[in-house]
């Protein structure tokens, strides 16, 4: 079973691959909104992200807030969206291809959204994100909360960066869209929530991430919650895990 991960630009990794290298790429790019600076009532345009960025605005913390990761980290990396080579390597090496955050690129028209519903109790920037997808199928909602939302068992979960998805929101696409002998390919693996699901899971896996900090600490994450377990079903994709239950 593969788990490979470098730390590398993921563009740099993708140009050296032939055409249709993995079965499923799920990206999780930069948006381009800083949006771990995003806050209510001074939206002034997602544009003029740059200059959000240098205000670094909410970065040295306060009040609630001081504590989160996402006010200890350096978010500069959110403040561009990838560039167009980018978007055409992920079609060039991924048979089919999944993009968070698909309402903030130019991607062709799809029916195949998957909405991320993080139930928050309030009203805010951050309650539903979406995901772009290659596949024709009818579109898919998977209800769960962040790190603090609203379900208390999500809030002891380690947190490690500040866009830090569940890993159960992973296994969700994994098992709705990868089939049993694909290879999965993560580009930008933050916190590799992306690279636990698919070891627990038994898919083969590759993932790349720029940033030494988070890759160095994601690495130790996945050894965590991964090396002490023994292969349910022997390398065999494993579908029905608890977390998808609920
Ligand atoms: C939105 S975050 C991904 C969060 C991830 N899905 C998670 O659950 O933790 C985007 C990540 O992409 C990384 N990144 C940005 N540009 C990159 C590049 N060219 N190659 C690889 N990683 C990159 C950033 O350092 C950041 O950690």
């Amino acid at each position: 079973m593969r788990s490979d991960v470098f730390n590398m630009d993921c563009l740099d990794y993708m140009k050296e691959l032939p055409d249709k290298a993995f079965d499923l790429i799920i990206a999780d790019p930069p948006y381009g909104i800083n949006a771990p600076n995003m806050k209510m009532g001074e939206h002034d345009g997602y544009m003029s992200t740059a200059t959000k960025c240098k205000k670094g605005r909410l970065n040295s913390g306060g009040g609630k807030l001081k504590d989160r990761v996402l006010n200890q980290s350096d978010c500069s990396w959110d403040c561009e969206p990838p560039k167009q080579e980018f978007f055409d390597e992920l079609f060039r090496v991924g048979r089919n291809v999944i993009i968070w955050g698909g309402n903030y690129f130019h991607l062709p028209p799809t029916r195949c959204v998957v909405c991320w519903d993080k139930e928050q109790p309030w009203e805010n920037f951050s309650q539903v994100e979406m995901a772009w997808t290659s596949f024709d199928m009818p579109a898919k909602m998977f209800r769960r909360g962040s790190r603090g939302g609203s379900v208390p068992d999500m809030r002891t979960i380690e947190k490690i960066h500040p866009t830090q998805k569940p890993v159960e929101l992973y296994a969700y696409l994994l098992k709705i869209f990868a089939k049993e002998g694909n290879t999965i390919f993560d580009p930008m693996m933050g916190s590799q929530s992306s690279r636990i699901a698919a070891y627990k899971m038994g898919f083969d896996y590759v993932g790349c991430e720029l940033d030494k900090g988070y890759f160095d600490k994601g690495c130790e994450r996945f050894d965590r919650e991964c090396k002490h377990i023994t292969r349910i079903g022997g390398g065999k994709i494993v579908k029905q895990l608890t977390f998808f239950d609920s």
